[in-house]
């Protein structure tokens, strides 16, 4: 099966008693038992399995080329499951230095308490990943592209340094999907994903995501899976499952989309830059053809202008709304600086490049022209 038939038809057989072409929706915590400790289909308990969660994992190990997948209840679950599953006391992470926020403040604040500490280095450039390596050591996480300046890291240069030193490489490919992206055939041992943005789609649901290939890290995450409890309401795996369907049709329109924008705004005036993996000024666009189908739907721009500029801006616009999150089919803007990433402080903004001209762009599946109209007055109103 190919990526499309795969999102309908993996583990998606109609049922057997009831012909419902639908998976059912198993909304029960627990399973009868006809002889104590004999389980009737293997489910006994819904944190441990339930059968709605596993149709989900199982679509999501085959997306990512993986053989074990794990649902988690938000993304940050996924990763506090994955850290507690391989790290302990006085173990070090080698993460990218403008990985989300809250992976950021969760290694930060939280695992520095347990003594797991991390470096913070630029992936653009594997050779930091390599000196940033100690004894200490145990995993390299990396995101591609990352939030919110669409830097790449080249997955396959970075997960052979980290199999060199015999270390776990984990991908967040959230912002990518499976569809654009798999982590997994570059080499990476495991696949993270906040399934609230892409795979899901529809802004309503939050949800995560682990996939590997390795059975022995499979075996490590489904125990902790289960002993953490970090697991999805029966009703969200569900609801993610019904998203994931469509992810290859809603992708090649958020492309297409971010892809016009993307050119529309480089040759705006009232435009000091614009980021976008699939444009030639972008500085890894070579990273981006040789790893990526496709260059995503995100795209960041820095407007001509100062705060006050951007605050002309953003009430213009009918359709793109002002909200934090992406992935979703309907555009959303955000502006990092006073936004997501509002909790860094200002040296460490700049050090980023989160200007405060910096606007992020969600871009959704509406049509075209009504997006770039909307962009275009907006922009003329700044
Ligand atoms: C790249 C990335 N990874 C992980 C997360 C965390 O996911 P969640 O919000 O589902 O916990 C996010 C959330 O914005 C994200 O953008």
């Amino acid at each position: 099966m190919k990526f499309s038939t795969i999102a309908l038809h993996e583990a998606q057989e109609p049922e057997k008693g009831t012909g419902a072409v639908i998976t059912p929706i198993y909304q029960t915590t627990t399973f009868a038992q006809d002889v104590p400790g004999e389980l009737k289909a293997g489910y006994d308990y819904s944190r441990s399995g339930n059968p709605t969660r596993e149709v989900l994992e199982k679509v999501l190990a085959k997306l990512e080329g993986g053989t074990h997948g794990f649902a988690f209840a938000s993304g940050l679950g996924a990763f506090t499951t994955l850290v507690m599953s391989f790290l302990d006391s006085g173990d070090h992470i080698v993460v990218g230095d403008d990985a989300y926020g809250g992976t950021f403040r969760s290694l930060d604040k939280v695992f520095t308490r347990y003594n797991i500490n991390s470096s913070f280095v630029d992936m653009t450039n594997p050779e930091e990943v390599r000196n940033a390596i100690t004894p200490q050591t145990k995993m390299v996480y990396l995101e591609t592209p990352t939030n919110p300046t669409l830097k790449l890291a080249d997955i396959a240069a970075i997960t052979a340094i980290a199999k060199e030193h015999k270390l776990i490489s984990v991908v967040d490919n959230t912002f990518a999907t499976p569809y654009l992206q798999n982590p997994l055939s570059l080499g990476a041992d495991i696949v993270l994903h906040s399934t609230t943005k892409y795979i899901n789609g529809h802004s309503d649901v939050v949800g995560g995501a682990l996939v590997t290939n390795n059975a022995k890290y499979a075996e490590a995450i489904g125990f902790h899976q289960n002993s953490l409890g970090a697991t999805p309401d029966v009703f969200a795996a569900w609801l993610t499952l019904r998203g994931l369907k469509t992810l290859s049709v809603r992708m090649d329109k958020h492309v297409s989309n971010a892809m016009a924008i993307a050119k529309f705004l480089e040759a705006h005036d009232k435009v000091e830059a614009v980021i976008y993996p699939g444009l030639e000024s972008h500085p890894q666009h070579d990273i981006a053809n040789k790893q990526m189908k496709a260059p995503g739907g995100m795209i960041s721009v820095r407007v001509k202008g100062d705060k006050a500029a951007v605050n002309r801006f953003f009430p213009e616009l009918k359709y793109f709304i002002l909200a934090e999150s992406l992935g979703g089919v309907e555009s959303l803007l955000e502006i990092p600086s006073i936004m997501t990433h509002a909790a860094l402080t200002q040296e460490g903004r700049d050090k980023l490049g989160i200007t405060d001209n910096l606007i992020r762009l969600s871009v959704g599946i509406e049509d075209i022209d009504d997006l770039i109209e909307d962009l275009d007055r907006a922009l003329a109103a700044m």
